[in-house]
């Protein structure tokens, strides 16, 4: 399982990178808006926080496949290496994919809420797929399911294309999604500090600590002890 963090919050980035293994961060035009400052500032500092070569996913914002190449291309230069250029799958979005695929960069289809719309990309040459799991599950579809059909879909048709599985609320959801298979989720950083927690985890900690205070001492570890 491959971990990303999905958020443009520098702060929260650094904080959770330094704890987790996180292997980058991917963004999207709606969290890069709700940093309110520029956006190539926000570029800048999260490549500052998590170092040359991890991955970062930074979308294109144009509608025809000319515009999105040309800003893929500008952005290559710009987030240097791990950049990966997120693509709608939209009709000229998989023309951009196509493309891109071509020049040599790993394309992170996006927007994606169907498997047929994950095959295409793949089929154009996408490196990763990005189903969004909540969304459907808010309006009453079954994300799992689609995350589960594309899994499937990739291994029949012998696809190296990666699933980037994306949109979360829950940790049932990134649950599901890793029992069918998907090699990667990215995550809010609420999510991903949520896949760990339980009550039952605090109270066994807190347990041990105090039967060890009352036989060493508090605050002596066993380092202090050998
Ligand atoms: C994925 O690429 C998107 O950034 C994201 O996961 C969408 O999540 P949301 O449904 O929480 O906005």
């Amino acid at each position: 399982m491959i971990y990303f963090l999905d958020t443009a919050d520098t702060a929260a980035i650094a904080r959770l990178a330094d704890l987790y293994p996180i292997a980058g961060v991917t963004t999207n035009p709606t969290l890069i808006a709700r940093e309110k400052r520029p956006f190539a500032d926000i570029i800048k500092d999260i490549r500052a926080v998590i170092g040359d070569g991890a991955m970062l996913h930074v979308q294109v914002t144009g509608n025809d496949a000319d515009t999105m190449v040309a800003e893929a291309r500008k952005l290559a230069d710009f987030v240097g290496a791990g950049f990966h250029p997120k693509v709608p799958v939209t009709a000229e979005g998989i023309k951009a994919i196509r493309r891109l695929s071509g020049l040599g960069f790993r394309v992170t289809a996006t927007a994606i809420v169907t498997a047929q719309q994950a095959l295409m990309a793949a089929v154009a040459g996408a490196a990763f797929t990005a189903p969004y799991v909540n969304r459907l599950d808010m309006i009453g579809g079954d994300g799992v399911r689609v995350v589960a059909d594309i899994v499937h879909l990739f291994r029949i048709h012998a696809l190296p294309t990666r699933l980037l599985t994306a949109s979360f609320k829950n940790v049932q959801q990134v649950h599901d999604i890793a029992m069918a298979g998907a090699h990667s989720a990215t995550l809010p950083p609420d999510i991903l500090e949520a896949l760990i927690r339980h009550p039952l985890t605090d109270s066994g900690i807190a347990g041990f600590a105090a039967d060890w205070a009352a036989a060493y001492g508090e605050g002596r570890t066993t380092a202090d002890l050998i």
